[in-house]
């Protein structure tokens, strides 16, 4: 019989990515969605779009308990991706409360939910490199202590530590991927790799005069979503459910990035690239680096994407997006 995955954030980009490989595995799949994007699914469910009909969409609030438990009860998955947040560090700053209360309490509830009704169902948490924030070591592995540096990081801190706690106190299969920063064409327009390929492409198309970046000295270890939502996976198909780090062990600026991103369509980033101070954060996770030894080792996983492979895919997909759609 094939096997049941229910996924939060299922519009997102992993969640799309995710949800591809699972219906290769043959996995019937549900995701949990907010009810707009029922009401307006030619916008808010593109990244899905080519998969719709294999799928099943829950319209549930992460924020609402009773919701969460009804679709857990009715499904009772074999494996939950929990996937679904805040996931835009920047505006965590501007919405501290919201981005701690869906982040939070909807891992919990989803934990809880599990729990009481369905305790032999696996549970997936998507970690988050950003706990690691001002680096206590480098690189960064499982066993590097956390020091968030945003209301995001911490609310990731928090649903690790929820994590960890039902999977100890319970026996229930939970597992964290600490995910360092992972892109793909399906990357959201406001996080810095899509911002500037898109840009890219426009200024190319004459779209778009310049650039406006905040802090180009940041830097990180970027790999490509498609490599990572295997990661996922393979956390929850072991013997004994465990906490892994998954990174390219490769780190760049954010200004290698955009130097690659414009040569790559015959343009010097200098002449277009401008700073805007208002784009710096109120405290920056200036560099991330990750360890994923344990993943390699214990999971048999690596990444087949490299730093230039995944800059290639991003800026011919977004030329082909604008030549296309005209923005
Ligand atoms: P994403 O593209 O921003 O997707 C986020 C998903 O969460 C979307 O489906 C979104 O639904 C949903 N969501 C947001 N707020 C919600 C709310 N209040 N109620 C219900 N659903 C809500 O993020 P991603 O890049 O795929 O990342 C997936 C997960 O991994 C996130 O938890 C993120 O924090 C974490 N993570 C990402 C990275 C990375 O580099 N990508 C690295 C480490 C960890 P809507 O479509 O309705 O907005
Ligand atoms: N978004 C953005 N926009 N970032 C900029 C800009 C800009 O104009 N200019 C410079 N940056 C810098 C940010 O200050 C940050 O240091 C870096 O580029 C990356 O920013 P984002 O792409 O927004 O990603 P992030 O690293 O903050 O967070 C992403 O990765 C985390 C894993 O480490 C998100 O996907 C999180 O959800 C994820 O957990």
């Amino acid at each position: 019989m094939s096997k049941k995955a229910l996924i939060t954030g299922i519009t997102g980009q992993d969640g799309s990515y995710l949800t591809e490989f699972l219906l290769k595995k043959k996995y019937k799949v549900h995701g949990i969605v907010r009810r707009v994007a029922l009401e307006d699914g030619n916008h808010r469910l593109w990244r899905l779009r080519h998969i719709l009909k294999k799928i099943t969409l829950h319209p549930a609030s992460l924020e609402s308990y009773a919701s969460l438990v009804k679709i857990i009860t009715r499904t009772k998955p074999d494996e939950v991706y929990h996937l679904g947040a805040q996931s835009y560090v920047d505006y965590s700053f501007k919405d501290e409360f919201s981005t701690l209360n869906t982040n939070i309490n909807g891992t919990h509830y989803i934990l809880s939910a599990i729990k009481e009704f369905s305790p032999k169902t696996k549970f997936y948490f998507a970690g988050s490199s950003e706990m690691f924030g001002k680096v206590r070591e480098v690189p960064q592995s499982e066993k590097t202590p956390f020091y968030p540096r945003s209301v995001y990081g911490i609310s990731k801190v928090a649903g690790y530590d929820l994590t960890r706690n039902y999977r100890e106190a319970y026996n229930m299969y939970c597992c964290s991927g600490i995910l360092f920063n992972h892109e793909s064409p399906r990357r959201g327009f406001e996080f810095v790799t899509r911002k500037i390929t898109h840009a890219v492409a426009r200024i190319k198309f004459g779209l778009q005069k310049d650039l406006e970046l905040g802090n180009l000295d940041a830097k990180r270890d970027w790999g490509h979503a498609e490599d990572y939502v295997r990661a996922m996976w393979l956390m929850l198909n072991q013997r004994v459910p465990k906490d892994y780090v998954i990174s390219t062990g490769k780190q760049f600026s954010v200004k290698e990035f955009a130097k690659l991103a414009f040569e790559l369509v015959g343009l010097d980033y200098k002449k277009y690239v401008k700073i805007q101070k208002n784009l710096y954060r109120p405290s920056e996770v200036r560099s991330l680096l990750g360890n994923c030894n344990k993943a390699r080792k214990e999971l048999n996983w690596k990444p087949k994407y490299n730093f230039k492979e995944l800059v290639a895919d991003m800026v011919k997909a977004d030329l082909e997006f604008v030549k296309k759609e005209g923005y």
